[in-house]
């Protein structure tokens, strides 16, 4: 019997741009990143946009409209733009996504069409996902709106949504068509958005560049400040960071155990799911890479000066690194939270695989972590004397 062993590779490119006033008709950005492979057609597009971000931008809508006249020679809104909901919720229903997907049949969109995600992660995730599976994958255009979808979630290769429970236990890895960053969006965040990228940006700095970790440490005040410059620094650096990791660390579509990125990630969720996800995603990675690091403080591999410097720079910038789910035990009398080193290793299959930083700016992966020593470590996390930030 013959068996062939099949092989076959397929180079993904997509731009990323910082640009500001993106849906300004003096901006040729989108029109011209539309026609990037040189098609010379009109593309037929559908744009589907976060309704906070409207709720925030109202001529966002008119905006769009006028572009598309402005660039009728290359581009046409097969429908009027779509306000879908925005935040978690769209991602908690099924039936919002087949509406996506429905939306995106009835126009009779083809491959070789567009879909523009206007928004948050969760809006990106979730539009991404039905863009992914309609016709086995159109063009996706995203245009992330927080700080976090700029510099992590909105560059990466990953779409996905909430089932059984679970967060993103369903979705496809589906590298989009282009990524255009307005920076000019964040200006309208809650402080608790704007703040939630930073954690991921102090995440990445630990694990890969010690320089980048000085300049956050020195930029908080700015950062806590509302400081757009700092902002846009910061935003820049960490999806450079992010987007090389992808490009270089031979793993993007993720086949392996380890999830470097997802470093101080096995707590967040963790802490996440206790609250009813009450705590924000961002407080949960900057409370997340806090434990860690003072893991890898008490394991030798970073200096307790190092953690001291990140636990007052993520204090500076406003995160809560208390939160009342880190006192829950569980049966065993252990913190509840540990249990999310189980459900992190579940959600990865295989075996467990951390990561953390050490020396700063590098990282080290782990196989097996002292169990009790981060229970003593959790038990001992200092509660706040000032009152805790609401989150
Ligand atoms: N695909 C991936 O690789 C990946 C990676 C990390 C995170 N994620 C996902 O990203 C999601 C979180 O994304 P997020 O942090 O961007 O938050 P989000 O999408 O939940 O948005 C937060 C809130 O901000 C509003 N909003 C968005 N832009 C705004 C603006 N410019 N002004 C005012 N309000 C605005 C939204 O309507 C929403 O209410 C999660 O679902 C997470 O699972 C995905
Ligand atoms: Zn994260």
């Amino acid at each position: 019997v013959p068996s062939i062993h099949q092989q076959f590779s397929v180079p993904y490119d997509f731009p990323v741009v910082f640009t500001r006033d993106l849906f300004n008709p003096a901006n040729p950005l989108l029109a011209d990143t539309l026609d990037r492979r040189h098609e010379r057609r009109r593309h037929r597009l559908l744009a589907f946009v976060d309704g906070g971000v409207l709720d925030h931008h109202p001529r966002l809508l008119d905006d769009l409209a006028a572009y598309a006249r402005r660039y009728a020679d290359r581009m046409e809104w097969v429908l009027p733009p779509r306000r879908v909901i925005g935040g978690e919720s769209i991602k908690n229903d099924y039936r919002l996504t087949m509406e996506l997907v429905d939306t995106i049949l009835e126009c009779g969109l083809c491959r070789h069409s567009g879909v523009v995600a206007i928004g948050g992660g969760a809006v990106l995730d979730a539009v991404g996902f039905a863009a992914s599976i309609v016709h086995r994958g159109l063009r996706l255009v995203r245009v992330p709106t927080t700080v976090l979808s700029q510099n992590d979630s909105g560059v990466g290769v990953k779409t996905g949504m909430n089932l059984h429970g679970g967060k993103n236990t369903i979705g496809t890895f589906a590298p989009p068509f282009a990524v255009l960053n307005d920076l000019d969006f964040l200006r309208t965040l809650p402080d608790r958005e704007w703040r939630a990228g930073v954690a991921e940006a102090f995440k990445v700095a630990m694990i890969k560049d010690a320089g980048f970790f000085e300049t956050l440490i020195g930029s908080a005040p700015a950062l806590a400040a509302r400081d757009e410059a700092a902002m846009e620094r910061l935003v820049v650096r960490c999806a450079t960071l992010h987007l090389e990791h992808i490009r270089t660390s031979g793993d993007p579509f993720e086949q392996g155990t380890a999830r470097p990125l997802d470093f101080g990630h096995w707590a967040a969720h963790k802490l996440e799911a206790l609250s009813g996800y009450r705590i924000g995603h961002g407080d949960a990675v900057a409370t997340g890479i806090a434990i860690d690091s003072r893991y890898a403080c008490r394991s030798g591999w970073l200096r307790a000066e190092e953690v001291d410097a990140l636990v007052r720079g993520l204090q500076q910038c406003g995160f809560p690194l208390w939160h009342p789910e880190l006192a829950r035990r569980a049966a065993d009398g252990q913190p509840e939270i540990l249990n999310g080193l189980r459900d992190f290793q579940e959600h990865l299959g295989g075996e467990l695989t951390l990561t953390f930083p050490g020396p700063l700016g590098c990282r080290r992966e782990v196989h097996e972590v002292d169990t009790t020593l981060l229970a003593d470590l959790i038990a001992a996390w200092p509660r706040p004397i000032a009152p805790v930030v609401p989150s």
